[in-house]
């Protein structure tokens, strides 16, 4: 399994260190964070994106609170309250927070500092686990259409669910890093994920890894699904519904359209840090709205190698910029989890501890 080239975040000593992802794919930095407002920041401004990432650096960033303003439990509520509301769909975020929560509010203050390093390492170490897990169980997909073809496997993903986007090998990603190790003939079709172009993240993950892969603009999925040109789909999650809809970045639901239209199989892989069983359907999921600014301006690399901001449009533009989208669960064939593949409407099966 593909062991992260670059750390997406790791500790070192009282400071947390991240790979600045707002830098990428034209510039190799990472950032140190030493207070709760460094950890905030660098999940809002997506420094660090991704649900299970977001959900590690969180829980960090409550270490990092308790190191800079000790362990009382107003520090701690205060630390909770900032980093929940740092993005509101991922629900990994509120799944880590609530894990710090339960293992430090029993505490004495004393022991709380160790204690949040520790749980907070253990988030980490369990994502790595699970993505593991997640790309055992891709794997097995995968070979069987690579079984059935004569050529590479052709798999269409969204956004970016690679190693960056955890603090493993990725959710989507990791049953193509697995497949690779195996020695599977892969494709990859990324399309570009306007406005912030995680796609272009997953192009350089997958370039770094020399797995072959195919950069599509957005609009240009459906044509590539109709003319059959598509083994499967996987792409991530940031919330999954209990009875199985699923919230990912915005663009997911017209690829599961298309991929439906086309008999082309849509999977999503998640770990069970993205279920919440306490949301009914896809309509209670909270949708992330980021700004004009992100629809209106670009990011890129300048023929001198700086990286620069143009405008797409006029800065009086009305532009609506929501990040994420669902897609229903009948638009789904299975969800790879760490627990293995299951349909949407069976989850429960797999995580009965879950429901409450
Ligand atoms: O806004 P982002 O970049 O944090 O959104 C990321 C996604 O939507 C990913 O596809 C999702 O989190 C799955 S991550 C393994």
């Amino acid at each position: 399994m593909l062991k992260q080239p670059i750390p997406t975040l790791h500790r070192d000593g009282d400071t947390v260190v991240i790979l600045d992802q707002t830098l990428l794919p034209f510039r190799t930095q990472t950032a140190v964070l030493r207070t709760l407002a460094d950890a905030a920041h660098a999940i809002h401004s997506m420094q660090v994106r991704g649900a299970p990432l977001i959900g590690a650096t969180a829980a960090f960033g409550v270490a990092l609170a308790l190191r800079h303003e000790g362990s009382t439990d107003e520090t701690l509520t205060r630390a909770l309250e900032v980093l929940g509301t740092t993005r509101p769909t991922a629900v990994n975020l509120q799944w880590a927070l609530a894990r710090m929560q339960r293992t430090l509010r029993h505490l004495p203050r004393t022991q709380r500092l160790a204690a949040a390093w520790a749980e907070a390492a253990a988030i980490r170490a369990d994502d790595v686990a699970t993505c593991a897990a997640i790309g055992g169980h891709g794997l097995a997909l995968i070979r069987e259409l690579a079984a059935r073809r004569d050529g590479p496997v052709r798999l269409m993903t969204h956004c970016n669910a690679g190693w960056l986007a955890t603090c493993g090998a990725g959710t989507a990603l990791a049953p193509v890093y697995a497949a690779q190790a195996e020695g599977i003939a892969i494709e990859v079709v990324v399309s570009e994920t306007r406005p912030r172009n995680q796609g272009l993240l997953t192009a350089w993950e997958l370039r770094a890894a020399a797995v072959p892969h195919l950069l599509i603009a957005d609009n240009a999925a459906g044509l590539l699904l109709m003319r059959g040109e598509v083994d499967l789909v996987i792409t991530g999650a940031d919330r999954i519904a209990a009875n199985g809809d699923t919230a990912n970045k915005v663009g997911t639901y017209l690829k599961a359209l298309a991929a439906h239209a086309a008999g082309v199989p849509f999977y999503i892989a998640a770990p069970h840090s993205t279920l919440d069983f306490a949301c009914p359907t896809g309509a209670d999921i909270p949708i992330e709205d980021r700004g004009a600014s992100e629809v209106c301006r670009i990011r890129g690399s300048t023929e001198a190698g700086d990286i620069a901001e143009l405008e797409l449009a006029p800065p009086a533009t009305c532009a609506a910029n929501p990040a994420f989208d669902v897609t229903p669960a009948a638009l789904i064939r299975a969800i790879i989890t760490e627990r293995g593949i299951v349909a949407p409407g069976e989850l429960a099966r797999l995580y009965p501890e879950e429901v409450r």
